[in-house]
């Protein structure tokens, strides 16, 4: 399945030892590192601020993907931006200007993308693609790790496929084995996973098996 990245959570990660976390998801094969933000308002979970990030990707080498689940988040953009994240990814339901978030991301050298819930039709999105780089289609409800995918957000793949035919979809949460094909042949080119590779003890051999054909 060529053109299909492989992007972790670490939300599953143990946090006391970030750092061999991401050094063994590097030599895993991971295309990236997706961080989940969590304000304990928009979900009703909360997981690492600026900090975390900035020090996490001091000794990283892959692409950081910063997936904001808060709040306004256009209140704290320029603090998630700092430490240049390769992309920067805000909610629709939580943002109030979302073309002048988008151009503030853009403007800071950062890809931007824009998430939806399970609950948000697809078509929300059509007024921005031409301005994103990325669109992130939630699977289930955002807050928490290891939930079953809902199998009705799984048509927004294919709907949103054919509005923006180039544009990157990636999924997040509750992609497994048993459904990443499904995903990709709808259109979705970024797979996030966080329990399906956490799970594993060789996360060499699980983000493998995501690659298989
Ligand atoms: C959920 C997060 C996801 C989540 C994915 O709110 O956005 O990134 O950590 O984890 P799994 O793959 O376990 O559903
Ligand atoms: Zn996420």
């Amino acid at each position: 399945m060529s053109g299909l990245t492989i992007s972790p959570s670490i939300l599953s990660a143990d946090f006391s030892r970030i750092a061999e976390e991401i050094e063994a998801l590097t030599l895993a094969g991971a295309d990236a590192i997706h961080y989940d933000v969590m304000d304990n308002h928009f979900v009703p979970n909360l997981t690492f601020g600026f900090k975390f990030i900035e020090d996490a990707m001091k000794n990283c080498r892959l692409p950081a993907d910063v997936h904001l689940m808060i709040e306004r988040p256009e209140e704290s953009l320029d603090r998630w931006l700092a430490p240049k994240p390769a992309s920067l990814t805000v909610h629709l339901e939580a943002c109030r200007d979302i073309e002048n978030a988008i151009h503030r991301i853009h403007k800071a050298g950062v890809r931007a993308a824009l998430s939806i819930k399970p609950g948000t039709p697809a078509v929300l999105l059509k007024p921005y693609l031409d301005m994103l780089d990325s669109v992130l289609i939630m699977l289930v409800e955002p807050g928490f790790g290891g939930q079953a995918m809902l199998p009705e957000t799984v048509e927004k793949i294919a709907e949103l496929r054919g509005m923006a035919p180039d544009i990157e979809i990636q999924v997040d949460g509750g992609v497994k084995r048993d459904n990443y094909k499904t995903l990709a042949a709808l259109g979705a080119n970024n797979l996030v996973i966080g329990s399906g590779i956490f799970a594993e003890s060789d996360y060499a051999a699980a983000i493998r098996a995501f690659r298989a054909a």
